[in-house]
C-alpha cells in the first residue's frame, strides 16, 4: 500500500529548510506527501521554541493529533527539533503526549529513517543527543519550491544573546565547506532555480571555524562568480559582524540582493548591553549610514524585542526614536518571551505583560506609518520582479518580489511564474505593493 506522510514545520527558515531534508528522508523510505492530514501514515513535526507562543501552538497541535491516532492506531507521529532539544523537554513530552511515537532533537534529525523503521513494529523512541555531530553530507532533500531554494551554510550560534534559546538547542557554529555550498548552488542553477537564500543564525561568522581564511564575503563572491543564479539572499546577519568588506562585496556582486535585514533588538544602549548584542545604538546607526551611502537602491528591515527585563519608559523611547530616525522598510516586532535556561530569564525587573503589549502596539503604529510612507514613494516606478506564482486571493493575480524583498501583486498569467520581469508599481500598502505589467510583456 502507498504510504503517506506530512512534515509540519514551526519556526524559522532554518527549520523550513531542515524540514525539506526530513521530507526527503521520508520519500527515500517510500512515503509520498499528502495534503490531507487524515490520510497520513506518518506525521513529522519540526518544532521551534524561540518564544513561548510558538511552544504553546505546537503543544496544542500535538494534542489535536490524538484524535487521528485513535482512528488510525498505525499512524506514526514524530516530534523533533528545537523545542524537544531543550533541557528535559523530551521526557516531559513523552509523559504528556503518549500518542507520540518518536521524539528526537536537532542534532540527530538525520536519523529519522532509522527511527521510522524501528517504530513500524511498535514501541516508542526518545533519542536526544547533546553533542553537535558532523554535518552529514548528501542527505536526500525534497525542496518546497521550484523557483526559490535555500542552502544552509552553517549551523548553530555562538552569540548567546541573553534572551535567546537558539544557541542551547542548535549548538555551536559549524560552517559547511565552500566547495560543498558551491556545488549545491551550481546544481540549483542547473535545475532552473532563480533565487537562493543562504541560511545561518549569523551568516557573518561563516568560516570562522575553518583553519584557513575564508569568510562570508568570500563565499558570496565565489557564488556570484558562478553566474548560475539571478538572486542571492542571506539570513540572518548580525550587525556587529557586518564588515566594510561585506558591504563592498554585496555592492560588487550583481546577484546579491540589495536587502539588508539587520536585527537591532533594542534602540537603548543599556538594554543592548543586557542583551549581550555586542554593539551600541551609535554603531548600528553608523553601519546604516555606511550602507545608505553606498546603495541608492536598497531596503532595510529589522527585528525588535519589546519589554526585555529592565526596559524602562526611557529605553523604550530610545527604540521609538531610533525607528523614526532610521525609517526601516519593515520590522518584525516581538514581545520579550522568557526562555528558561537563558540569562535573561533570571534578570530582575521583568516587564509586566500589559506594559509590553502597550509598547508593542505603539511601536507597530509608528512602524506601519513609516512602511506605508516608504512604499508610497515607489508608486509610478518600475521594479524588477521575480514572479513566484498566483497570489493567495486570486488565480488571476500573480505575486512576486522585488530585489529589496517587497511583495508585489499584479494581474497576470501563470506562465510568468519563475520569470524576472519589470512591473510598474501602481499602489502602495503597508505590507505589499500592487502593480501592472506593461502591454508588451503581457504579449510575450
Ligand atoms: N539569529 C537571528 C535571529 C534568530 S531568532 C539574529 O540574531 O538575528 C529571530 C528573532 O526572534 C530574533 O531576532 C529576536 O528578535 C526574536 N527573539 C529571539 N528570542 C526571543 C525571546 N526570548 N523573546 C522574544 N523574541 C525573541
Ligand atoms: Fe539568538 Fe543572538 Fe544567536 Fe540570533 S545571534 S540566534 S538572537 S543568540
Ligand atoms: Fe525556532 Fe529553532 Fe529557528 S528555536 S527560530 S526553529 S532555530
Amino acid at each position: 500500500m502507498d504510504l503517506k506522510y506530512q512534515v509540519v514545520t514551526f519556526g524559522c527558515q532554518m527549520n523550513e529548510h531542515d524540514s525539506e531534508v526530513l521530507a526527503g528522508m521520508m520519500e527515500s523510505l517510500g512515503y509520498t506527501h499528502t495534503d490531507d492530514i487524515n490520510e497520513c501514515d506518518a506525521i513529522i513535526i519540526n518544532t521551534c521554541c524561540v518564544r513561548e507562543s510558538a511552544e504553546n501552538k505546537i503543544l496544542g497541535y500535538i494534542g489535536n493529533l490524538k484524535r487521528l491516532k485513535r482512528i488510525n492506531p498505525r499512524l506514526i507521529i514524530a516530534v523533533g527539533g528545537c523545542m524537544v532539544q531543550q533541557q528535559g523537554a523530551g521526557e516531559k513530552l513523552k509523559k504528556r503526549a503518549s500518542h507520540v511515537d518518536i521524539i528526537f532533537g536537532t542534532h540527530n534529525m538525520y536519523r529519522l529513517p532509522q527511527f521510522i523503521n524501528e517504530v513500524r513494529h511498535g514501541g516508542q523512541i526518545l533519542e536526544i543527543v547533546d553533542e553537535e555531530c558532523e554535518i552529514p553530507e548528501a542527505l536526500p532533500i525534497k525542496r518546497q519550491g521550484k523557483i526559490k531554494a535555500q542552502i544552509s551554510i552553517m549551523y548553530g550560534c555562538n552569540n548567546f544573546c541573553t534572551y535567546c534559546i537558539v544557541p542551547y538547542v542548535r549548538g555551536r557554529e559549524r560552517s559547511l565547506a565552500p566547495e560543498t555550498i558551491k556545488n549545491e548552488f551550481i546544481a540549483l542553477g542547473n535545475e532552473g532555480y532563480q533565487e537562493v537564500m543562504l541560511l545561518g543564525q549569523n551568516v557573518n561568522s561563516y568560516g570562522q571555524d575553518f583553519d584557513y581564511a575564508f569568510d562570508f564575503a568570500d563565499l558570496l563572491k565565489t557564488l556570484d562568480e558562478t553566474g548560475k543564479i539571478s538572486r542571492i539572499r542571506y539570513m540572518t546577519s548580525h550587525p556587529r559582524d557586518f564588515s566594510k568588506k561585506l558591504i563592498d562585496t554585496i555592492y560588487e556582486c550583481e546577484s546579491v540582493c540589495e536587502h539588508f535585514h539587520l536585527p537591532i533588538q533594542s534602540g537603548s544602549n543599556r538594554i543592548l548591553k543586557f542583551m549581550n548584542r555586542g554593539y551600541t545604538r551609535e554603531f548600528y546607526l553608523s553601519l546604516i549610514e555606511e550602507i545608505r551611502k553606498k546603495f541608492s537602491y536598497h531596503s532595510l528591515t529589522t527585528d525588535i524585542i519589546v519589554g526585555f527585563p529592565g526596559e524602562t519608559e526611557q529605553d523604550f523611547k530610545d527604540t521609538l526614536e531610533l525607528f523614526k530616525e532610521v525609517e526601516f522598510d519593515a520590522a518584525y516586532t516581538f514581545l520579550y518571551s522568557t526562555r528558561s535556561g537563558t540569562p535573561a530569564a533570571k534578570m530582575p525587573d521583568q516587564v509586566a505583560s500589559e506594559v509590553k503589549k502597550e509598547r508593542l502596539q505603539q511601536l507597530m503604529e509608528v512602524q506601519n506609518a513609516i512602511s506605508l510612507r516608504i512604499n508610497q514613494r515607489l508608486v509610478g516606478k518600475f521594479e524588477e520582479i521575480l514572479v513566484e506564482g498566483t497570489s493567495k486571493t486570486s488565480e488571476r493575480t500573480m505575486t512576486g518580489r522585488t530585489r529589496t524583498n517587497k511583495i508585489v501583486n499584479f494581474p497576470g498569467e501563470m506562465d510568468l511564474a519563475g520569470k524576472i520581469i519589470p512591473v510598474k508599481i501602481t499602489k502602495a500598502k503597508t505590507w505589499h505593493l500592487e502593480g501592472e505589467i506593461i502591454d508588451q510583456m503581457k504579449k510575450n
